[in-house]
């Protein structure tokens, strides 16, 4: 998400929420980096997304790791944060929220389908992940379909 940000030039007026539960995943996130071999993949989607420059120019290979450039984490926040039981905590253009409601039950899934609604600002965006979506919820009529496969959604109300 930076690189796009960065690469359409509105880096610099934005701000990313990393969150998550755990301490860890965000102790390991923040450290920016991936395992080679994950890189082939990487390197696709980013040609695939339209990425305009090389991809590589946004990391380094140490050993058997890639290092992203630490510019790309000037604008990221990380936080914890539970999806379940806290509340939300500002408004947002976008909330890409991927594999998670999929381990939930319904109930859960209804909580959390109402905490995005309430941080997603009227034309934001919403990501989720390939088996996860709006249907059968309560807020399934405030979203249009912005890419089915790709399960993107826009907050029309
Ligand atoms: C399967 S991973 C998905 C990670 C990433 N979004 C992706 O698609 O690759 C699920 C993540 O959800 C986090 N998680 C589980 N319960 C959560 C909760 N109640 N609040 C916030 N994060 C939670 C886990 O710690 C884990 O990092």
């Amino acid at each position: 998400m930076a690189i796009l940000l960065h690469e359409e030039g509105i880096y610099d007026k934005t701000r990313i929420y990393a969150t998550d539960i755990n301490k860890n995943v965000l102790d390991k996130a923040k450290q920016g980096t991936f395992p080679l071999e994950g890189m082939k993949l990487y390197t696709k989607n980013y040609i695939e997304a339209g990425g305009k420059q090389a991809f590589s120019e946004y990391y380094k290979a140490i050993d058997d790791k890639v290092c992203f450039h630490p510019f790309l984490q000037k604008n990221m926040v990380f936080a914890q944060h539970n999806v379940v039981s806290d509340h939300s905590f500002n408004e947002f253009d976008m909330i890409i929220c991927r594999n998670v409601l999929i381990y939930f039950n319904k109930n859960l899934q209804n909580d959390v389908h109402q905490l995005i609604y309430e941080s997603l600002s009227t034309s934001g965006f919403l990501g989720l992940g390939k088996r996860e979506g709006v249907k059968f919820t309560r807020y399934e009529d405030c979203y249009r379909e912005f890419d089915g496969p790709e399960r993107l959604y826009r907050k029309i109300k």
